[in-house]
């Protein structure tokens, strides 16, 4: 069974390039096939969800041509007009961000069909607030045999409010809202980069979309699209796991190509708890020469902790000195890893299903841990990498589908971590690496 198997206790130096954003890149993809022209999109992260979702698209007749292994060519030109717009195979069922392609065809087509979403298992994730904005641009929206029906006459623009700051349902309904007839208004749309990102890509393709990245966004739809050519912003989260990895190891990073701006939650809460972090302009370099300090985080939506850095904070804290706290406001079952880590000797004890007190220990020792969902099994990774002896982690299909060449990346920072197939390949790697710095 694939795994990854680390033998820790290295602190990480070196440097490491991010890739392009997992989830500015889903958004974008989808929203490339509401022209019938071409685009080009550049710095694609070739990770699983992205690939399964171009495969869907692939399913309704778009025509993907992957240039290398970040660079995409795909045009809605063929996409089938007629009852064929049906988004449904076996993979796209486990990934969230199928839902974007229900916003992109219901733009374009005015209709869509496509199976309800999967993902994580993070939290109950509903959609309502997709449906909400769908319905109120003019579509009729039903759940049919796990499939989302959405259909209109035609869809015209107007004044949405989100009862919930919503990534997926802002950027769904700036998708549809982009080719409905007048003007729409999101207030409380959510502010993450990623946001803003798929509103440049959708401008750059001839959409009028005015204050993405704040909470009021406003759009005059327009009648079709044309050809574009874009490259996406860096991952913010993958940077920030390697930002933790740093800390976590106490090593000294410069983690390259990314917007320090979108960082700045993260790198305050690593200042706060002792780490050095240097920004420069497109780099930010993490530096921990000795034990870290405790602290408070909650999780918020952007510009606030992201939740999707919480496991990579905890796995840090625990190694910390004193008694942290870290509150999830936004998924209610982003903890399955704790289980995980006390193996490895963490003292995190839950309190009301939503907040971890954590009781610094000075170290963890090497065990078998199983990967909960995307961030958390990063997370144990750089547990692994900061532990005493070898760590073996499995169920590491969650985390290949949102890191790209994870391994090769920690590898490049003096990591010892390999991908393995089986038991032997990873009694192999013990016995090459036990020789090592034994
Ligand atoms: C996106 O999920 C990301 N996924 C998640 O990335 C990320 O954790 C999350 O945003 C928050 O930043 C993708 O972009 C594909 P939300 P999404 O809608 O869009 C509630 C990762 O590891 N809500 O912003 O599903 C919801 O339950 C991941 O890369 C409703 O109540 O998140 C949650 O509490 C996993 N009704 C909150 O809003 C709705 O209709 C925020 O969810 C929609 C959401």
């Amino acid at each position: 069974m694939e795994h990854y198997i680390i033998k820790g206790g290295k602190p990480l130096v070196g440097e490491v390039v991010i890739g392009g954003a997992k989830n500015a890149a889903l958004g974008i993809l989808a929203a490339s096939i509401m022209t019938a022209g071409s685009c080009l999109i550049e710095n694609v992260p070739n990770v699983r969800d992205i690939n399964v979702l171009l495969q869907a698209m692939e399913g309704v007749g778009a025509s993907i041509d992957r240039r290398s292994d970040n660079e995409v060519v795909i045009s809605g030109k063929n996409l089938y007009m007629t009852d064929d717009l049906i988004v449904d195979n076996e993979y796209i069922r486990k990934i969230r961000a199928s839902y974007y392609l229900i916003g992109a065809l219901l733009g374009r087509f005015h209709k869509a069909k496509v199976v309800l979403p999967g993902g994580c298992d993070i939290g109950s994730r509903p959609i309502d607030q997709h449906i909400k904005g769908f319905r109120a641009l003019g579509a009729t929206v039903k759940i049919e045999h796990g499939m989302i029906v959405a259909e209109a006459e035609e869809l015209i623009g107007s004044h949405i409010y989100l009862d919930v700051v919503s990534v997926g349902a802002t950027i769904n309904i700036m998708l549809a809202a982009s080719m409905a007839k007048g003007n729409t208004i999101i207030e409380n749309a959510a502010k993450e980069p990623h946001i803003v990102d798929v509103a440049n890509f959708l401008n750059s393709m001839g959409a009028r979309i005015r204050g993405a990245g704040t909470d009021v966004i406003r759009i005059k739809g327009v009648e079709s699209f044309h050809d574009a050519e874009y490259s996406i912003i860096p991952d913010q989260i993958e940077a920030g796991t390697f930002m933790m990895a740093a800390a976590a190891t106490r090593g000294n990073v410069l983690v390259k190509n990314v917007i320090p701006k979108h960082l700045e939650a993260i790198s305050a809460k690593l200042m706060e708890i002792g780490a050095q972090v240097e920004e420069s302009d497109d780099a930010v370099r993490v530096i921990a020469t000795r034990r870290l300090k405790h602290t408070q985080i909650k999780t918020l939506p952007y510009p606030g902790f992201p939740t999707d850095m919480q496991p990579q904070m905890a796995v840090t804290l625990a190694l910390s000195k004193g008694t942290s706290t870290i509150t999830e406001s936004i998924f209610e079952n982003r903890f399955r890893y704790v289980d995980e880590l006390a193996r490895m000797g963490a003292n995190i004890k839950m309190v009301d299903g939503n907040t971890a007190i954590i009781y610094g220990v000075e170290k963890y020792t090497g065990a078998k841990v199983e990967a909960p969902d995307l961030r958390a099994g990063a997370a144990l990774v750089i547990a692994g990498l900061a532990a005493e002896g070898y760590t073996s982690v499995t169920e590491i299909g969650y985390i290949l589908r949102g890191y790209e060449r994870f391994d090769e990346k920690i590898r490049g920072l003096g990591g010892m971590i390999e991908k393995v197939d089986s038991e032997k390949e990873s009694n192999k790697f013990i016995y090459r690496t036990g020789t090592l710095n034994a």
